[in-house]
């Protein structure tokens, strides 16, 4: 599916999640058959500040009279671009280009799934999370790991208890859920009861301890890759990471990925 390159398109909502995140909800054609995992890249129209497009996964679609209307996204302000994203208001504009990317991949006969989230890693898992009603994955053989510092870094954690998953939390000071790494709850998870399939997004250190325990415990692992982004198409080859094997070849994140296995990938 070809990407759209659409400009004013309206912001339906802006809400704060705590003080550092916050969901955009946005009208926008051509996102019906947007896969989980995809993403756009944003840019306020008119403005040259800043000058490149920010990438953002698709965190939801927004369907409106069982029309699939818009997307919402999930954003954490980090500097200039969300910083002022967070200010936009209902009824302002952005121009935005996507669906892009190749996003996750589960098998039809994948029974077993565990997703695992780092901070702001979790928006593009909430709408994998959704589409398994349509799919062979039932809610029930469906796990969330999520992490963060602390508790104000679990900002999609309400979104994932609203569709009835459970949810396994930790934060490395203690102010919610288990105290320490993520990965200490799912390698706990997988000795337990190891899943067909782990799909997680989140800082480079997390995938890499993540595409460790997958290789132990031969579990099938797709990693999607946050990566400083400039163009978003393959045209600045700003978004490399290595592959895997003896030579010295790159992904590009934006053409490539962001879904990647881990296998593929030399951490
Ligand atoms: C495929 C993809 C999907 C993404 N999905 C989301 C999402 O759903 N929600 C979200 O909030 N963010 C997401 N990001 C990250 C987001 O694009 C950046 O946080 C954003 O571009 C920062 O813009 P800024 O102008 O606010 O910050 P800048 O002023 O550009 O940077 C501020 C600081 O943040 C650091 N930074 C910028 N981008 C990244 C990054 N990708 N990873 C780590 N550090 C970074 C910079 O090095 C700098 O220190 C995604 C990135 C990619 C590549
Ligand atoms: S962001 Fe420019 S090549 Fe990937």
């Amino acid at each position: 599916m070809d990407a759209i390159d659409l400009k004013n398109v309206e912001v339906l909502w802006n809400r704060k999640v705590d003080s550092d995140y916050g969901r955009i909800g946005i009208r926008c054609a051509g996102y019906a058959a947007a896969r989980p995992g995809q993403f756009v890249m944003l840019r306020f129209p008119g403005r040259f500040d800043p000058l490149l497009r920010r990438p953002f996964s698709i965190f939801r679609l927004i369907e409106q009279d069982r029309r699939i209307a818009g997307i919402e996204l999930l954003y954490k302000i980090v500097g200039r671009g969300t910083r002022l994203l967070s200010m936009v208001r209902a009824g302002d504009a952005v121009d935005l280009l996507g669906p892009l990317g190749n996003g996750f991949c589960v098998a039809p006969d994948t029974r077993r799934i565990f997703m695992v989230g780092g901070g702001i890693g979790a928006a593009p898992l909430v709408f994998l999370a959704g589409s398994f009603k349509k799919g062979s994955v039932s809610a029930g053989h469906a796990q969330v790991f999520i992490g963060g510092k602390t508790r104000g870094d679990l900002p999609a954690m309400d979104a994932f208890s609203a569709m009835g998953l459970a949810v396994n939390a930790a934060t490395e000071d203690g102010s919610f859920g288990f105290q320490g790494l993520v990965t200490g709850l799912l390698e706990r998870a997988i000795e337990e009861n190891p899943p067909d399939l782990i799909c997680a997004c989140g800082p480079m250190g997390m995938l890499q301890v993540i595409a460790r325990l997958a290789k132990k415990y031969k579990i099938p692992c797709q990693v999607s890759i946050e990566t400083l982004m400039a163009c978003g198409m393959g045209a600045c080859l700003g978004c490399a990471v290595a592959r895997s094997g003896a030579d010295d070849s790159y992904f590009h994140v934006c053409t490539d990925g962001p879904v990647f296995d881990a296998l593929s990938l030399r951490f």
